[in-house]
C-alpha cells in the first residue's frame, strides 16, 4: 500500500506519526512538499517516508491519497491535479462535502471522507469514516477507535462533537483555577483534575448499558453536592445554551 498526502500539516503529521510509530508498519508514505519543515521532520524520524517533487508527483506514486489541505485552498489545489480512476481518495477536509470532493477528484471511483483527530498521533483516535470502507477502517483502526457511517448527514452531525474540545478544557481550567484560588498547589490541582476526568472518561466503557442521562443520575446522589451543581447549572440554562450552540455549529458545517 502506498499512501500519499496532499498537504503536510498538523493532521498529516499526526497520522504519519501514529502509523509509523508502530513496529512493522508496511505502508510506504509519500508526502507533498508543503510544509517543508514538517515533511523533513517526518522523513528524518521514520523509515519509508519520502517527499515528492510536487502534488502531482504524490498522486503519480501512490494508490491511496489523503487530501489534507485547508478548505480555503482545496478547490484551487485539487483542480490542478490529475487523479486516476483507481485512486482511493480519502478527504480529510472537514468542510468539503463528499460530493464536492468526488467531483474534484474525478475520475477516481473510490472517494470517502474521514475525520481523524490529532490524537491519532498517539493512537487514541477516534476517526469517523463515511461511507464505510473496510481498508480505511483497518488503517485508522490502528490509530484508535473507528466509527463508520453510511449517511453523510449523520457524519455532519457527528462532526459537531469535535467543536467542543476547547470548551471542555475551559471547564477543567475553571475547576483548576478555583482549586488554586482556594490554596491548592498548582501541580496538585492539575494532577487531581487530570486523574478524576480520566477516570470519568472510562465510565461509559465500564458501564456499557448506561446512557449518559443515567450516568448523570447515577453520579447525582439525591441531596448530594453533585446534584447541587447539576441542578444549579441546569437552572442557569447552561445546558440549554450548550445545545443551542451545537445547533449553530451544525448550521455552519452545513454551510448555512
Ligand atoms: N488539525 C485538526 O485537528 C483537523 C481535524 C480534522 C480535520 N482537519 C482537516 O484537515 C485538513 C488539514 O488540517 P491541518 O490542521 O493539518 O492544517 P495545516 O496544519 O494548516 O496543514 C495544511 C497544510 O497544507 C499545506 N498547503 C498549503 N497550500 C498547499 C498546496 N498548494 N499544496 C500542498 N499543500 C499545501 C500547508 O503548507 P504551508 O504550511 O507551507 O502553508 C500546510 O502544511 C483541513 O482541511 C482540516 O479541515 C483537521
Amino acid at each position: 500500500m502506498k499512501l500519499g498526502f496532499i498537504g503536510t500539516g498538523a493532521l498529516t503529521a499526526a497520522i504519519v506519526t501514529g502509523l509509523k510509530s508502530q513496529a512493522n508498519e508496511p505502508a510506504a508514505i509519500i508526502l507533498s512538499p508543503r510544509n517543508a519543515d514538517i515533511a523533513a521532520g517526518l522523513v528524518s524520524r521514520f523509515p519509508d517516508v519520502r517527499v515528492a517533487a510536487g502534488n502531482q508527483a504524490v498522486l503519480d506514486r501512490c494508490d491511496t491519497v489523503f487530501l489534507a489541505v485547508r478548505p480555503q485552498v482545496a478547490h484551487a489545489v485539487l483542480a490542478d491535479l490529475r487523479f486516476r480512476r483507481d485512486h482511493h481518495v480519502v478527504s480529510l477536509i472537514a468542510t468539503l462535502s463528499g460530493k464536492e470532493v468526488a467531483a474534484l477528484a474525478a475520475p477516481a471511483e473510490r472517494v470517502i471522507k474521514a475525520l481523524p483527530m490529532p490524537m491519532v498521533a498517539s493512537r487514541q483516535g477516534p476517526t469517523m469514516i463515511c461511507p464505510p470502507d473496510p481498508s480505511m477502517a483497518a488503517l485508522f483502526g490502528r490509530l484508535g477507535k473507528v466509527i463508520e457511517v453510511k449517511d453523510p448527514a449523520e457524519f455532519d452531525a457527528l462532526s459537531v462533537a469535535t467543536a467542543t474540545f476547547a470548551s471542555y478544557f475551559k471547564y477543567l481550567d475553571t475547576l483548576h483555577t478555583w482549586l488554586k484560588d482556594h490554596g491548592v498547589a498548582d501541580a496538585t490541582a492539575r494532577d487531581y483534575v487530570t486523574a478524576l476526568f480520566k477516570a470519568l472518561a472510562s465510565a461509559p466503557d465500564t458501564a456499557p448499558d448506561m446512557d449518559f442521562t443515567h450516568l448523570a443520575q447515577d453520579y447525582a446522589t439525591r441531596g448530594g453536592i453533585n446534584e447541587q451543581v447539576l441542578r444549579e447549572l441546569t437552572a442557569k440554562g447552561l445546558f440549554e445554551a450548550f445545545a443551542e450552540n451545537l445547533d449553530g455549529v451544525h448550521r455552519r458545517i452545513l454551510g448555512g
